[in-house]
């Protein structure tokens, strides 16, 4: 148990009740339904949405690009792509295509990559962040610093390395994190997936290559013309702001479906939605081995039937489809039980596996993954600082808030010494649930709600859920790098209402 801090808490934030982003689930239920069974309105041109049947279209994978010591180029652009019958999808892109190419790094190899903002005068400047990343500062793509404008492009660098030694595997993903409009740039496409390959991760034998699958899940909401504009629910005002969907997107195909050979496979998954989480589940009841969450493999698999995954998190799994073939099985995420204990997730089939032929497996799971490394043993039992996330207001008016404040991208509000090992409290003082996301380097996750944390939430991790009213403690060792970084909620407009901070890593 961590003992309690005794200093007094940061001020009680104003409650507002939170009716309507459980109606918006209502809605899209419904929405769903009427997709379900086909219906058309008389008279009408049957484009798009009223067109649409879930499973026919085939899974897409994003092309890979392999980031080294050469740069390789990303170009955000004002693109569209083809995701309803009819009219293509107006977008801004990298690259063309959303997703954007998945990015490959290689643990310990410099990576650099140049990216071009070819966005329309309104996109507004961009900066780019890989999300779950060790970097510098400078290259983490801050708020407001180190902005690309219109026309002009910028190098990041990424050294891959953390505390003289390769940086860890791990499925990683980068967007747009420019301020205020970082929900909006994401919901338009700005979005990839990226992987960093340790080599001391295929002892593990895992299942590789064709067997390895990324799938990012986004829902978007799609008008009658086949666009999908930012929601207007985006810009309403704290607590109600979301930017939710009734369209479900794997990799940027709506609900389709997947040929997989009757072996094992490994996918990773991402949650690139703004603010929806899911509860992902095999449709026939059976289990998915998890072995990796946000930050890499975990300790051990764990067996799982139901997993909840919430904006920016991910989760990777093995599923093994032997002893299937001929079968259909859905992966879906089921409605959240205890509505009343967070943010509710949708009831929704996501992507259908259609299992063909039995074909030769090599691949295993092993019983001992990558264990936690030693520095969390160190971790202080009381915490070094408590962050409240909560609903406030400022001159804006009701806004979400941390510890009381909005974000000020002049404040500071903490300083870590470099190398130092903290033990940082989240509490969730509001009614909505928040996934508290640090930057620069990775947690550990000590406590939930005063017991240890389920075998899921045991390896490392970047991006963590914190339901109302819990309280969450997590370690982090500063190591490598001074600046100052952001320390916020990934539900996209939280963020750009207010739900960050920064804090400073000093010498
Ligand atoms: Cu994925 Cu600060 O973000
Ligand atoms: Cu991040
Ligand atoms: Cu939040």
């Amino acid at each position: 148990m961590l003992a309690a801090r005794t200093e007094s808490g940061p001020a009680e934030p104003i409650l507002v009740d939170f009716p309507r982003a459980r109606q918006l689930w209502s809605t899209a239920l419904v929405a769903g339904l009427l997709i379900a069974v086909g219906v058309s309105r008389p008279g009408e041109a049957t484009p798009g949405l009223e067109a649409y049947r879930p499973f026919t279209q085939p899974l897409q994978i994003p092309r890979t690009i392999e980031l080294g010591a050469k740069p390789r180029t990303l170009r955000a652009g004002d693109d569209s792509q083809q995701m309803l019958p009819g009219a293509r999808t107006p977008m801004w892109t990298f690259n063309g295509t959303f997703p954007g190419p998945t990015l490959s790094l290689q643990s310990g190899r410099v990576a650099k990559l140049r990216v071009v903002n070819d966005l329309p005068a309104e996109a507004g400047p961009l900066s780019i962040h890989l999300h779950g990343g060790h970097h510098p500062a400078t290259e983490d793509g801050q708020p407001l610093d180190y902005l690309i404008r219109r026309h002009h492009e910028r190098v990041y660098r990424y050294p891959m390395t953390s505390e003289g030694r390769g940086h860890h595997g791990a499925f990683l993903w980068y967007h747009d994190h420019h301020m205020d409009v970082t929900g909006r740039n994401i919901w338009r496409g700005l979005a990839g997936m990226a992987i960093v390959n340790d080599p001391a991760d295929r002892k593990f034998g895992l299942p590789s290559g064709d067997f390895d699958i990324p799938l990012m899940i986004v829902d978007r909401r799609f008008e009658q013309d086949n666009s999908a504009p930012y929601p207007p629910g985006a810009n309403t005002s704290p607590p109600n702001d979301a930017a939710v969907g009734d369209v479900i997107l794997v990799n940027g195909v709506p609900q389709p479906y997947l040929d997989v050979a009757a072996r094992r496979y490994r996918f990773r998954i991402l949650n690139a939605s703004n603010f929806t989480p899911y509860n992902l589940r095999l449709d026939d009841g059976s289990s998915m081995t998890q072995i990796a969450g946000g930050q890499g493999l975990l300790p051990a698999p764990v067996e799982r039937e139901v997993i909840n995954i919430g904006p920016a998190q991910r989760v990777e799994v093995v599923v093994d489809f032997s002893g299937q073939s001929g079968e259909k099985m859905t992966l879906e995420s089921i409605a959240r039980s205890q509505l009343d204990l967070g943010t509710g997730s949708p009831a929704t089939e996501i992507l259908q596996f259609r299992v063909g032929a039995t074909a030769a497996d090599p691949s295993r799971v092993p019983n001992k993954l990558r264990p936690l490394p030693d520095w969390v043993q160190e971790a202080p039992e009381v915490p070094d600082r408590t962050w409240a996330f909560g609903l406030g207001a400022d001159a804006r008016g009701i806004r979400w808030t941390i510890n009381g404040r909005t974000f000020d991208p002049e404040r500071v509000d903490a300083e870590v010494p470099r190398d130092a090992i903290e033990t940082w409290l989240i509490v969730n003082t509001s009614q909505v649930t928040h996934l508290v996301h640090l930057h620069g380097v990775p947690f550990a996750i000590l406590e939930r709600n005063g017991a240890p944390p389920p075998a899921w939430e045991a390896g490392l991790e970047d991006t963590v859920t914190v339901d109302p009213g819990d309280r969450v403690a997590i370690a982090a060792r500063f190591s490598d790098y001074l600046g100052r970084y952001t320390f916020h909620c990934h539900m996209l407009e939280h963020e750009d209402h207010g739900m960050m901070t920064q804090f400073e890593v000093v010498e």
